[in-house]
């Protein structure tokens, strides 16, 4: 992949993938605030109408004579790439889709009978423990001690992985700070500094074949006065799907400590190792663990995560803890019933539907061979293979476009992660059979993306 230098990301993000979302600036805005100006009817009309005469776009601030700014901090932060590519799943028609970060199947069938029996009591109904149902926070510690090797760590029970990444970025860093993650990197976690003010965000490169991160370069911007705040990595990884090795994270956080850095790890794909590899997490007083329910128990709309941080942390917990009372106050208890019944049926249950997974890697690595057997990397953890383009094609959103537009086949552009001219692709979302169908569509396009172009 390209070396993907700080300056590069800082001062020139890759580009957009489609029109940004800004606002136009209204002129309704601009003579409301210039006195020296003509006052426009409409707005003295609306005035006397009172803020129901507008329309909906105008209440939300995006349209014609709007008298309020949207915040800056979500301006300029950049649109999801999941809603752009399911606005484009909308106008194809019989698209299958390798895009989104999901898995194929449904909760226990024993968690969901369980569900069914307490759905109508009163405690479903109520507002929970900030933190967590007590019954789940215990069975996590005892899940955390036993399966992570971690036992200096207290939970904070989440609306998902997501939410708790969140948290951690209003509890650990100021508008202003600078921060750390490696490309391609998770666009969310991208899109959650962004939107909290911290846009000095230092993009490292990760290692062209290997896909991990450029660990001397880390030593050197971690010399940096100030010092970043915290440096976060996802693993094994979204997008790459590649796996961090054990020396190289401790590494990572004897550089963040010596530092005085936080580093936030991002365990959402702890159960989805292959080939005899074996997750692992590190714990110490500046390091903080995320996980997931979503994809594991295959509960991703059920949304809960939690957070595993340092116990003896100064004050983390009751900073975390006002985040948390302004964001969910608790997680759906509803939700965090069904985890604690998944619980029970524990990481056998995940690793019998992870390991077909392998031939859906398999048949979509047979997919990819199109663009060289060298351009297709990941796949060692998570459920995503990155694979760079023709180098023609650096307007990678047009690619997945023509893909789903011309074969019928859904792709996540790599710009959304930092990593133009690649795509990312999932193998959890389909069935076998299904993956199969995907991956011919996708090979047929590929095939004719490197031979003939985009013909449309
Ligand atoms: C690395 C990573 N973190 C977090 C999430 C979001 O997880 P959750 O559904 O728990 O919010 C995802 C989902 O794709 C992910 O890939």
């Amino acid at each position: 992949m390209h070396a993907t230098t700080p300056e590069r990301q800082e001062k020139g993000r890759a580009p957009a993938l489609a029109p940004s979302t800004k606002p136009p600036s209204t002129s309704a805005s601009s003579s409301c605030c210039n006195p020296r100006e003509a006052p426009d009817p409409a707005l003295l009309l609306r005035t006397v109408l009172g803020s129901s005469a507008w329309t909906a776009g105008e209440r939300r601030g995006g349209g014609m004579g709007s008298f309020a700014k949207l915040a800056r901090r979500a301006v300029e932060t950049d649109a999801p790439v999941m809603v752009k590519i399911q606005e484009l799943l909308r106008g194809a028609t019989n698209v299958m889709s390798l895009a989104q970060g999901v898995v194929y199947w449904q909760p226990p069938e024993s968690a969901m009978n369980k569900i069914e029996k307490i759905i109508r009591e009163p405690a479903v109904s109520k507002y929970g423990s900030d933190d967590g149902l007590p019954e789940l926070r215990e069975a996590l510690l005892e899940k955390l001690r036993r399966e992570n090797k971690l036992t200096k760590s207290s939970v904070m029970v989440t609306a998902g992985a997501n939410q708790a990444f969140v948290n951690l970025v209003l509890t650990l860093c100021d508008a202003g700070d600078s921060v750390v993650m490696f490309a391609p990197y998770y666009f969310n976690a991208y899109m959650s500094f962004q939107m909290t003010g911290v846009t000095n965000i230092l993009v490292g490169a990760c290692d062209s074949k290997t896909l991990h991160p450029d660990v001397d370069w880390l030593e050197r911007i971690l010399k940096q006065d100030p010092v970043p705040k915290l440096v976060t990595v996802v693993n094994p990884g979204n997008p790459s799907g590649a796996f961090i090795p054990r020396p190289m994270l401790e590494r990572i956080s004897d550089l963040c400590k010596k530092a005085g850095a936080w580093l936030v790890v991002d365990n959402t794909y702890e159960y989805f190792m292959y080939d005899g590899m074996e997750h692992y997490c590190i714990e110490d007083k500046h390091i903080v663990n995320l996980f997931s329910f979503s994809k594991a128990y295959g509960m991703m709309g059920w949304r809960v995560g939690y957070i595993a941080f340092p116990s003896e942390a100064d004050g983390f917990h009751d900073q975390l803890l006002k985040v948390q009372d302004n964001i969910p106050i608790c997680a759906s208890i509803i939700g965090q019933h069904l985890a604690l019944y998944s619980l029970e049926a524990g990481p056998e249950w995940i690793k019998e539907r992870v390991k077909d997974l392998v031939k859906n890697r398999e048949v979509l690595v047979e997919a990819l061979s199109p663009l060289g057997e060298d351009n297709v990397k990941g796949g060692e953890g998570a459920i995503y293979l990155w694979a760079k383009l023709p180098d023609n094609c650096s307007d990678d959103f047009e690619v997945v476009r023509w893909l789903a537009n011309k074969h019928g086949v859904a792709v996540i552009p790599g710009s959304a992660s930092g990593g133009p001219g690649y795509i990312r692709v999932s193998f959890g979302g389909l069935k076998e059979e299904d993956t199969r169908l995907a991956a011919e569509r996708l090979r047929r396009g590929l095939q004719e993306l490197v031979t003939d172009g985009m013909i449309q």
